[in-house]
């Protein structure tokens, strides 16, 4: 029996799978990329640009935490647009802001050497605990002076940048949420120098544009965070060579108090234990259109270099289910380009109700030349858009006259014709969320390798088994900063351990290590960079190879746009193939579950996380999940972990707070996104969240964990708790309201699990359906295939 497998490249050099990744990142983020604003002075001809800004040579590609990828290079804005055939008179600028970048890391390394210089070596974790709490703060940004101005061109490029991530929420505050007074006075003085003005917002999700009201600037382009290759996508569509076709999945308002709860959400009201989600369904363009506030940019908008017309051919009718013929026409005569046509939906006006519409089908148009035409077939089944009655605990069509509108953007969105219903339906009855008794009559069928397996293990393998596998240096598979692995004890047993890595921008592993005779993986050239300093410096001896030992793997993964751009493409056949593509270097490199999609609904725009989610909308939430997801999965013997079920839509003290939902908001809302995700996309396994719903932790509950997801949904896979959440609960019950597998896993909740089978706290009938969801889970990946 082989004590460890090893996989990953033997050699460094670039792969023909990563230039086609590449090459794959790089179209992704051009068509996912949002045209706000262009007076007429895009596209450009290559030229001499002045180019500033934080992010035009520290572009940031992608969030911090741990959907972070360490790709093998990113290319910069500066880079893509060079390479494009631009130049910059401006470098000056861009030299002075990287010295100050530089002097500002090199005073935060000095501050958190400073911070643990207490600690012993062996204290390694509470100095990971401090450092997490002092991250690297993004470089407050340098000013354009008269002096930085140049007349060698007339246009200038602004990229303005943002970082945020996990754990932190956003403020409405000056260099966050609001411009600087640094970026005002730059975009201004700008704004009078050159003729032509251009801001590209390199942040993660939707900003306040007051500037657009004050300054003039010309054209506007939100790049979000574009993955690895966003410098050279972004030279695609100011030039022209890609039509812009990415479309908000976001209502950008006028300000930030024009947003649903925007004055209690998070830490604003100071209430971080308990969020009341008090404008109930009315999220995003859902509180905008039926309030008529009008929004600075509306969901779905976005711009294109030509114009399309669109017509709704015929509306077919069978029973509930709706089919919209619709030609598309590029009515231009210079750029090819792509359409993303959206309907919406009206409900009559009934006893409930309801938001002025929702997007009920939308569909994206293949590349159409100026003259050429196409038609999409656009179905939905208004079953879908059911309102929630929440009186008879039942999804309901009231009987009237449905209104379909299309258009551009939700605001624009214009009648195309009418269903309608002689008579109410029920569409689903259902039971409340909250009670939380614990289910007797839940089954699971494993596989019989699985049962067969099962009966070789004791109660206390079994208990291994739904823990994960902690921190372990030696493994059957063993990827070097993977996020997870389920137990590594078992190999005897004829159980190998898999491996989990994060998500969701790509792969977050070590890239390059050198596995020993052992089986544990060192560094082969010593410390990646980023990390050759102070302390972790003096540990390097320790964590490198002897050089030319080991069994060398390199995993240069692709770092893709964030999830919020991926959704702006509206294409659900690209999101596919980035499934595929991940899928393709899961298979590569020896990981068997993704942590990702993130589908938290963007209920307000300061989420420190919003960027890994993909929209306001749970429709375009759960296609976008499952189309990346059917993609993952179609490689084989890989899968996904659909997270964070549910209401995890905030940062601050995300462990601990209560999302506190009414039922219809639940359903119809944040539940739905998972609902679509789980039926459409089978994952393989669903990722339980930090917070409580309603009180009740959600890796608790088993109203979530098996009524909803397993009985009402039909979801037959795994379900793994986010990392430590159990640990602010309890072990013993997650396991019985139906979380599978607890992550990161661990000695102590062993010994808390044994106590509690022992002292019947924990069930044991539901220890065994989850040590056998995990077994099959384990079975099926192509990791294990020659076990
Ligand atoms: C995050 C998850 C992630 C996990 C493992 C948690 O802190 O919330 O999204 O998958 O860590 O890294």
């Amino acid at each position: 029996m082989k004590k460890f497998q090893v996989f990953g490249a033997e050699t460094p050099e670039e792969s023909q799978r990563e230039r086609n990744h590449k090459a794959l990142a790089r179209r992704v983020a051009a068509e996912g990329f949002v045209l706000l604003k262009n007076d007429g002075v895009l596209p450009l001809i290559p030229c001499k640009i002045a180019l500033y800004g934080p992010g035009s040579r520290r572009t940031i590609k992608g969030g911090s935490g741990s959907g972070d990828v360490h790709e093998r290079h990113s290319v910069t804005i500066e880079e893509g647009l060079k390479n494009a055939g631009f130049s910059f008179p401006t470098t000056k600028w861009m030299d002075n802001f990287e010295s100050k970048y530089q002097a500002d890391i090199a005073a935060w390394r000095a501050q958190v050497e400073k911070s643990i210089e207490h600690y012993k070596p062996w204290d390694m974790i509470k100095m990971f605990d401090t450092i997490h709490e002092q991250p690297m703060p993004y470089p407050s940004c340098t000013p354009v002076l008269n002096e930085d101005l140049t007349d060698e061109t007339d246009t200038a490029v602004y990229v303005l940048s943002r970082q945020a991530g996990e754990g932190t929420d956003r403020c409405v505050e000056k260099g966050d949420y609001l411009f600087s007074d640094i970026e005002i006075e730059s975009l201004k003085l700008l704004s009078a120098h050159y003729k032509k003005l251009i801001l590209i917002l390199n942040c993660g999700s939707v900003m306040d544009l007051s500037i657009l009201d004050e300054t003039r600037i010309d054209a506007v382009l939100f790049f979000g965070q574009g993955g690895m290759e966003g410098g050279n996508s972004l030279a695609d569509v100011l030039t022209g060579v890609t039509t812009p076709c990415g479309r908000l999945t976001d209502t950008w308002a006028y300000r930030y108090t024009d947003y649903p709860a925007a004055d209690t959400f998070g830490h604003r009201n100071g209430n971080l234990i308990d969020e009341e989600y008090s404008e109930g369904i009315y999220v995003g363009y859902r509180w905008f259109s039926t309030k008529n506030i009008l929004p600075r940019y509306p969901f779905g908008y976005g711009l294109s270099y030509t114009s399309f017309s669109c017509t709704a051919d015929s509306i077919e009718q069978k029973d509930t289910k709706i089919t919209v013929k619709v030609s598309v026409n590029n009515t231009g005569s210079q750029y090819s380009g792509k359409e993303t046509v959206q309907i919406y939906l009206q409900k009559p006006d009934g006893a409930i109700d309801h938001e002025y519409c929702a997007l009920a089908t939308f569909g994206k148009t293949p590349l159409l030349a100026p003259g050429e035409s196409c038609t999409l077939d656009l179905t939905f089944d208004l079953a879908e858009l059911a309102t929630f009655d929440e009186l008879r605990s039942a999804f309901v069509l009231e009987a009237g006259s449905y209104t379909l509108l299309m258009g551009e953007n939700v605001r624009e969105a214009a009648l195309c014709g009418t269903v309608a219903l002689d008579k109410e339906r029920i569409v689903e009855q259902v039971s409340f969320i909250g009670t939380n008794e614990l289910l007797d009559d839940c089954k699971y069928v494993p596989s019989a390798k699985a049962a067969a397996a099962l009966e070789r293990l004791t109660d206390r393998e079994k208990i291994m088994l739904v823990t994960g596998g902690g921190v372990s240096i030696s493994a059957y598979n063993n990827v070097m900063g993977a996020a997870g692995s389920t137990t590594t004890k078992l190999l005897k047993k004829g159980v190998p351990n898999i491996v989990l890595a994060d998500g969701p921008a790509g792969l977050n592993v070590t890239p390059a290590t050198a596995t020993q005779r052992d089986g544990t993986p060192r560094f082969p050239g010593g410390l990646p960079d980023e990390w050759k300093w102070g302390w972790l410096l003096k540990m390097e001896k320790l964590v490198t190879a002897k050089p030319g030992k080991g069994r060398f793997a390199y995993r240069y993964m692709t770092a893709w746009p964030s999830a919020t751009l991926l959704a702006q493409t509206w294409d659900t056949a690209l999101l596919h193939e980035v499934g595929c593509a991940i899928g393709r270097e899961m298979v590569e490199i020896g990981v068997s579950v993704w942590l990702a999609p993130g589908m938290n609904i963007h209920r307000n725009p300061l989420c420190g996380r919003n960027f890994e989610y993909y929209s306001e909308d749970p429709l375009i939430s759960g296609k976008m999940a499952a189309a990346i997801t059917n993609g993952v999965q179609s490689v084989g013997g890989v899968g996904v972990s659909i997270k964070h079920f549910c209401c995890n839509n905030q940062e601050d003290n995300r462990i601990h707070v209560s999302s506190n939902v009414s039922q219809r908001a639940l359903r119809e809302i944040y539940l739905r996104a998972f609902y679509i995700a789980v039926t459409e996309g089978k994952p393989w396994t669903v990722m339980s969240c930090y917070n409580r719903v309603n009180g009740t932790y959600v890796c608790n509950s088993p109203d979530l964990l098996t009524h909803v997801l397993r009985k009402e949904w039909g979801y037959n896979g795994l379900v793994m708790s986010d990392w430590t959440a159990t640990c602010q609960c309890s072990h013993a019950q997650a396991i019985n309201a139906g979380n599978d597998l607890i992550m990161p896993g661990g000695r102590e909740v062993q010994k808390a699990l044994a106590l509690d089978l022992q002292n019947g706290v924990l069930d044991k009938r539901a220890l065994n359906m989850s040590a056998s969801r995990v077994l099959d889970l384990i079975f099926k990946s192509y990791t294990c295939k020659d076990f």
